[in-house]
């Protein structure tokens, strides 16, 4: 039985991934979560395994080298799947230095835990043993528009404190990789969307907006281009790496899917519109005119276009599920998890939204 230890698994994709792996093996694997509960890390996501034998949840935060030692001093751990970060860009441009901390030297901290825990004595790694870094195609920078693609061996160039401390993370991994043969993978991944996604991103805070008859808005000219992946795909494309990706290479995953955010935007009021029942009273506000303009994100990446030929061709990996669809599912989910956004939206949020918001 493969033992799998997953940080920042009660987040976004951490938390989509632990359901994919249950629903794909069941009992046959073991899932150790460990997870600070931050601002974006949420029990309620996970309240579905929670009484698994086969899951065990720590609550640790990833730059604390002695719990982490623990952890791996007292379970035998054969893969490391690190998702555990600040991930988001707004919030790095106000507050920089958290995004050091978490992503560089808790990645670092990882790396180290899992290093003193597997190497042999000769400076060799037991079979099976593999560390996979989640990490995004942000980190090299920004296209033009219409022209060109991101490919693994593009040259890395972050613009923002996120991207840029992502980047220090990924090349971390690689220097152990080139150092000490460190049995790792690297995941570059774009765009993703989905349940369980914290609504101070894109998707589900103009969807929360709209259902509220809020503003919605859109930074600079809203034609800044994002390639959205359905996060099961993201899910799958990880255990696919995990499980026959070849160690040491980098595999980008993103399923040619680029869309300006203003069409996101519209989209999102067209489905909603299309979901609620007629009679619904919040069909009287979801139209265009809730779409305001707001000052741009400082630095804002123009447009980000990932090639997954690598991942395709050699481990066969393809997208399953299509924009059209993944989005009404999204919005479905969240018409039917009115209860988890109403508690991710209530103390704390309500500050981050003023402080963010109110100069825009
Ligand atoms: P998220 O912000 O939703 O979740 C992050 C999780 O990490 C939370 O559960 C949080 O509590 C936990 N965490 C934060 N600091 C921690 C610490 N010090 N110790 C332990 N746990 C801590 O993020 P997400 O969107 O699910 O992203 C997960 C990973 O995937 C990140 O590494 C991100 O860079 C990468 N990624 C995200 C996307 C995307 O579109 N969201 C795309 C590509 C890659
Ligand atoms: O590309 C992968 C990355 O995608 C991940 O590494 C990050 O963790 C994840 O947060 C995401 O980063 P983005 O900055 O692209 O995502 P976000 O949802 O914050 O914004 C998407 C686009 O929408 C971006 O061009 C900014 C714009 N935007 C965002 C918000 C929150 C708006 O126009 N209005 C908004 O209110």
């Amino acid at each position: 039985m493969r033992t799998y230890l997953v940080t920042g698994g009660a987040g976004f994709i951490g938390s989509n991934y632990i359901h994919y792996m249950f629903g794909k093996y069941g009992d046959d694997i073991k899932i150790i979560n460990v997870d600070l509960l931050t601002y974006a890390g949420n029990p309620e996501n996970l309240k579905e395994v929670e009484g698994r034998d086969n899951y065990t949840f720590i609550k640790a935060d990833i730059c604390d080298r002695e719990a982490i030692t623990k952890i791996f001093a007292e379970n035998e751990i054969d893969s490391v799947i690190h998702f555990a970060a600040e991930s988001h860009v707004d919030r790095s441009i106000k507050n920089p230095e958290v995004f050091v901390m978490t992503n560089v030297l808790g990645t670092a901290t990882m790396l180290n835990a899992a290093r003193a825990a597997w190497e042999k004595e000769d400076g060799t790694y037991p079979e099976g043993k593999r560390f996979l870094h989640v990490s995004t195609d942000e980190v090299f920078g920004s296209l033009p528009e219409g022209e060109g693609y991101f490919y693994e061996d593009t040259p890395y160039a972050p613009h923002s404190p996120y991207s840029a401390s992502k980047a220090g993370s990924d090349m971390l991994v690689k220097a152990y990789m080139d150092t000490y043969h460190f049995p790792a993978n690297i995941t570059n991944c774009s765009n993703n969307y989905g349940p369980y996604q914290f609504p101070e991103k894109l998707i589900p805070l103009m969807i929360n907006n709209a259902l509220q008859g809020k503003k919605l808005p859109v930074y600079g000219d809203g034609k800044n281009v994002r390639d959205w992946l359905y996060v099961e795909d993201h899910a799958k494309a990880i255990d696919m790496v995990c499980e026959n990706g070849r160690l040491f290479e980098t595999y980008n995953v993103g399923g040619h899917n680029e869309k300006e955010n203003i069409e996101i935007v519209k989209t999102i009021i067209q489905v909603l519109k299309e979901e609620l029942p007629a009679d619904d009273a919040r069909q009287a506000h979801l139209n265009e005119d809730l779409i305001t303009y707001v000052e741009d994100r400082k630095g804002h990446d123009r447009r980000y276009a990932i090639a997954p030929d690598k991942i395709k061709k050699e481990l066969g990996w393809e997208p399953d599920t299509m924009f059209a669809d993944g989005i009404r599912k999204t919005i479905r989910w969240y018409f039917d998890h009115a209860a988890w956004m109403e508690n991710v939206t209530s103390g704390a949020y309500q500050k981050y939204y003023e402080e963010m918001y109110s100069t825009k």
